[in-house]
């Protein structure tokens, strides 16, 4: 299988060209709309036809419809410490129950929208509450740490985050999209982290043929000097969205002058969300698109172009425990119910177990190739580029000890996952050999049967789910996963050096 979500992440110490970062140079923002809608998962649509039963239902019942809304967003459950960083979300009071509100059904409207997804997504916004959000525009592991930043922003700012779908930029740009909450479980995420959560679908009709012009701050232009123009995605265009950029101030980069660097921190685009430095730095707009308006970023829906590179402190800061966007968020995005079936069974499957019986404790490794190659430039080999199969397996080795010392379980060699981009089938004869089990999503007809979503995302979950994780150093997705492992399960994980001959001599 083809492998080309995420990327490789670079550091700062390796020599640099210009978009060494991998990310792909990005286009101008898209001018044309799709056509109408994008595909919603059903289970919501039914929700939404429910509307009109419920509005015979007698107020008896709606009351006792409130309490159970109340109880699905409880107050955050973070510490006391946390709470002063999250202050005002955490503490929104649950909506107020109004007659008017008995042809909404409370359970399936979160309390951050006025009701069911509206043709603007302005007549959906409650008047008290103030919202952010941002767009996507690289693989989808990177994608889901920009939904992590976007999320962990909007803890910064008070504001309450609303994330789009995926969009298929690595998988084909021809695939559909996905939802976010067909990928992670939101009512479990709103529940478990106490921070407010909104998906795009909820706040606006994705069948909606009405353009919404927004303001917005562009903040790529200030962090790079090889576009001239906001960060490109297609996010806008699926949304009906016409945007008009405000271009952010230098000071949103975090090291001037340095091209190697485009981490904004989390405060400095704090301090546009709020008056004082919202309003010195107006007026360098670009007109929309669509309908050629110019417009002051938006102060009800905060937005910014793109939030990849925002950081707390530093850049990769997902490596790092510190790391709040993970800490406060992240680690509370686990996988819907349906995914963590799916990924059992494919695990169970690869085994020869039956695929719906119990799933024993594993071992995943993650070894990206592909592309990888193009930072081999201290090796003179590409074969002593790459960690070797041996290498790999005293990580592997490693993992296992430490599994048995610190829990006393022992995982054989023939209850270890290879995930791999790897096409070279005598590599996968050696995985083989020892003793490894391999996913192989074409074997599985993981396409045919789920889409084409799925590979990656199962990859993710599957190596999510295991005990122990042995990962490609400075692969992104890598990177998730070890941290899903650690945080999750409590468990072992090593990430293999690469890069030249002995890299991961140790
Ligand atoms: C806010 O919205 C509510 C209804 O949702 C309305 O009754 C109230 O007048 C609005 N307040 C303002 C200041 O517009």
């Amino acid at each position: 299988m083809k492998e080309t979500y995420g990327h490789i992440r670079t550091q700062s110490s390796a020599p640099l060209l210009p978009y060494a970062d991998t990310t792909p140079p990005s286009t101008p923002f898209v001018t044309s709309f799709r056509s109408k809608g994008y595909p919603v998962p059903s289970r919501r649509k039914s929700a939404f036809v429910l509307c009109a039963f419920v509005s015979v239902i007698s107020l008896g019942v709606l009351a006792s419809f409130a309490i159970h809304s109340s109880r699905s967003f409880p107050v955050s459950p973070l510490s006391s410490s946390a709470q002063d960083v999250l202050d005002s979300p955490f503490n929104m009071p649950p909506p107020e129950t109004h007659e008017d509100d008995v042809a909404t059904l409370p359970d399936e409207y979160p309390p951050w929208v006025l009701g069911p997804p509206t043709q603007s997504f302005r007549d959906n916004l409650r008047n008290d509450t103030k919202y952010i959000t941002s767009w996507l525009s690289a693989g989808w592991n990177n994608d889901v740490m920009t939904y992590m930043n976007l999320i962990y922003l909007g803890v910064v700012t008070d504001r309450v985050p609303i994330v789009a779908m995926f969009t298929p930029s690595h998988i084909g740009g021809d695939a559909p999209v996905i939802t976010f909450g067909e990928v992670f479980d939101v009512p479990r995420f709103r529940e478990e982290s106490g921070v407010p959560l909104l998906e795009w679908l909820e706040v606006k009709d994705p069948e909606s043929e009405e353009v919404d012009e927004l303001g917005c701050w562009n903040i790529w232009e200030a962090v790079q000097y090889y576009e001239h123009f906001p960060r490109g995605s297609s996010i806008p265009d699926w949304l009906r969205l016409d945007i008009s950029y405000t271009r952010a101030p230098d000071w949103v980069k975090q090291i001037p002058n340095y091209e190697h660097d485009k981490c904004s921190t989390f405060w400095s685009l704090a301090r546009l969300a709020y008056p004082e430095d919202r309003e010195k730095n107006l007026g360098n707009v670009l007109p929309s698109p669509h309908h050629g308006v110019s417009l002051d970023p938006d102060e009800h829906l905060l937005c910014y172009d793109y939030l990849y590179y925002a950081c707390a402190a530093q850049m990769s800061e997902y490596d790092y425990s510190y790391a709040p966007q993970w800490k406060h968020v992240g680690q509370y995005m686990h996988w819907t119910k349906e995914i963590e079936t799916i990924a059992g069974q494919y695990v169970n499957h690869v085994f020869g177990l039956p695929e719906d019986g119990p799933v024993p404790p594993y071992i995943t490794i993650h070894v990206r190739h592909g592309d990888f190659k193009n930072w081999c430039w201290e090796a003179e080999t590409i074969e002593d580029c790459f960690a070797p199969l041996p290498v790999i397996a005293r990580r592997v080795r490693e993992v296992q000890d430490e599994i048995l010392e610190r829990k006393g379980i022992y995982i054989p060699m023939t209850r270890v996952v290879m995930t791999s981009d790897e096409t070279d089938e005598a590599w996968w004869d050696e995985v083989a050999a020892l003793g490894w089990a391999r996913m192989n999503h074409d074997e599985q007809h993981t396409e045919e049967q789920y889409g084409r979503w799925h590979p990656v995302i199962l990859d993710a979950a599957i190596q999510s789910g295991g005990l122990g994780f042995v990962g490609t150093d400075r692969s992104t997705f890598s990177v998730l996963s070890r941290r899903r492992v650690l945080d999750w399960h409590d468990g072992a994980v090593r990430m293999v050096l690469w890069g030249r001959k002995g890299a991961d001599d140790h």
